[in-house]
């Protein structure tokens, strides 16, 4: 049995985020569904990922697609019902493939039968209230819906009132600011203990944990929250110890101290405010921030970037954690835009995974993303999928393209049901064209999976030494291994001095050449050489 098939490694693992909406609809309702996704197990089992992160599939008003919960024990209606979930689990894991649910504990629905409640009783502290002051609610607090005076606290849109789970600091000033083990605190951990294992006791190998910071509020240091997560991950280690806890937090050197199996670099988050992960390659046409700049990312045709900035965030998250926490590198996610975004070419991506799938992070690859599919620009408003003026997530979560059909394989539904359009782009890529053609990225990817697989020096525990950050990007993996990633469309080359590099095998290449004294890479080019 290959390490990766081990049950409780996740370290090993290639991860696949699947948007359940726009994955796979077996009842043709134009929305994707759990058995969707059971249905279409093959082609993960095909492609080697070894764990699937779903993203909230709970019952919802869908008003921030599924993260504004209302129900934390049941599978949304649309999407099937708990027995398809377990059937979903089962399956998965006879294919050596394990399930993630997506945890949202910082906040519920609005409609949430907790926050209706709290929203008629002045005694109830589940969320958090405060009182007007001079006929004005204090900053940030939205105004009561209901027979309670006074406000709630929302922890992202308005539709989504922060549960409490107090603050670090007590002022007597604000006394909405209830310490974290007051008792509106203490039964919103109890309850996130229950959801855990309700879930847990189904079959599913643990979460990704929405606004995984969020929790504790005015928490200097993320001190309080930490002892949160911790006491979780101690209850999790002892009674469910192959379960894994990954944090959407953007942060792994604060994440996986707070007790985090492992943490996603994202586009926000930590004290760079995801400058890390946004000078790799996020593009500025699609989900963007004005605060963000506008500086090259390193994945530039145009060479103009860096790979130093992230480089060097990597190197310190992992001195801060070491083994066995996790650094989680994803190609995109449903909040900001895939890979294949303008002005990044296509051509580009066969290097881009050539870097993420020998690069000593876990891997994560966005739905869509092993195929090239590219971030759709201007849809509109979809399940609150806009948070600016340049920042709609919607082009993220279109359809998976499983053929040339007019809805791509998605659904038998007419196309106007669809949850959202299929890229119009008559040259959209397809699973079932890229499947038949083994030059395909689809093929690439699979392939690089492989050897990630077979290859320990090339998983998160071989040792990296980088020899260039600039263009191409140059390191070496276990001692053995020489990769060789060049995102520009210049030729490029680099004097690596190095004796011995000379004769090295390749093993998977396009386009690189190494010599005694230096190596050339063509435009695009990636290459992975055994010396
Ligand atoms: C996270 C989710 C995002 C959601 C938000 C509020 O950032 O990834 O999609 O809108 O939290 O729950």
């Amino acid at each position: 049995m290959s390490e990766s098939s081990a049950p409780g490694r996740l370290s090993d693992a290639v991860l696949y985020q699947i948007y359940p909406q726009s994955f796979a609809d077996s009842d043709g309702d134009g929305v994707g569904d759990v058995r969707g996704v059971t249905e279409r197990l093959e082609h993960l089992a095909w492609l080697g990922v070894g764990a699937i992160w779903l993203n909230p599939c709970f019952a919802s008003p869908m008003r921030d697609a599924g993260y504004d919960v209302s129900d934390y024990f049941g599978i949304a209606p649309r999407y099937g019902d708990n027995d398809d979930l377990v059937k979903l689990v089962d399956e998965a894991r006879g294919r050596g493939i394990r399930v993630l649910l997506d945890l949202v504990p910082g906040h519920t629905s609005d409609r949430h039968p907790w926050f209706r409640a709290s929203a008629q009783n002045p005694d109830d502290h589940r969320y958090i209230w405060a009182q007007e002051v001079d006929g004005a609610l204090p900053q940030r607090f939205v105004p009561s819906p209901g027979a309670r005076p006074g406000g709630y606290l929302p922890n992202f849109f308005d539709f989504q009132p922060a549960l409490n789970f107090g603050y670090a600091r007590t002022d007597p000033a604000e006394p909405w600011r209830q310490a974290v083990d007051a008792d509106g605190p203490r039964a919103n951990r109890d309850a996130l203990r229950e959801i855990m294992r309700h879930w847990l006791a189904l079959g599913v190998s643990g979460f990704r944990v929405d606004m995984a910071s969020s929790l504790v509020k005015d928490d200097p240091g993320f001190v309080e929250t930490g002892k949160l997560w911790s006491e979780l991950r101690g209850w999790l280690d002892r009674e469910y110890p192959d379960a894994s806890l990954l944090a959407e937090w953007g942060d792994p050197a604060v994440a996986v101290p707070a007790g985090f199996h492992g943490d996603f670099f994202l586009q926000f988050g930590g004290a760079a405010d995801g400058l890390p992960l946004r000078s790799l390659w996020h593009t500025h046409t699609a989900t963007d921030r004005e605060e963000w700049g506008d500086a090259p990312c390193y994945f530039d045709a145009e060479a103009r970037g860096s790979a130093g900035t992230f480089l060097s965030a990597y190197a310190q998250a992992v001195a801060t954690i070491g083994e066995p926490g996790h650094v989680i590198l994803p190609t995109a996610n449903h909040d900001f835009a895939r890979l294949h975004c303008a002005p990044r070419p296509a051509e580009q991506l066969p290097a881009a995974f050539a870097f993420q799938l020998t690069f000593p992070a876990v891997p994560a690859i966005y739905y869509g993303d092993e195929i090239g599919m590219r971030y759709v620009p201007d849809l509109p408003d979809t399940e609150g999928s806009v948070l600016g003026p340049h920042y709609n997530r919607a082009g993220s979560r279109t359809p998976m393209q499983w053929d040339q059909g007019p809805n791509a394989g998605f659904s038998t539904a007419p196309a106007e049901r669809l949850y959202l359009p299929v890229d119009p782009d008559p040259r959209r890529p397809d699973v079932a064209s890229q499947r038949a053609d083994e030059n395909s990225l689809l093929h690439l990817v699979r392939d690089l999976i492989a050897l990630r697989r077979a290859t320990p020096e090339l998983g998160p525990s071989g040792s990296l030494e980088v020899l260039h950050d600039g263009y191409p990007l140059t390191y070496i993996r276990g001692g053995r291994y020489l990769v060789v990633i060049n995102p520009s469309a210049r030729t490029v080359e680099f004097a690596h001095g190095r004796t011995g590099l000379a004769g090295a095998t390749p093993v998977r290449h396009s386009g690189v050449a190494v010599d005694a004294d230096a190596l050339t890479a063509q435009p695009f080019a990636f290459g992975i050489f055994r010396f």
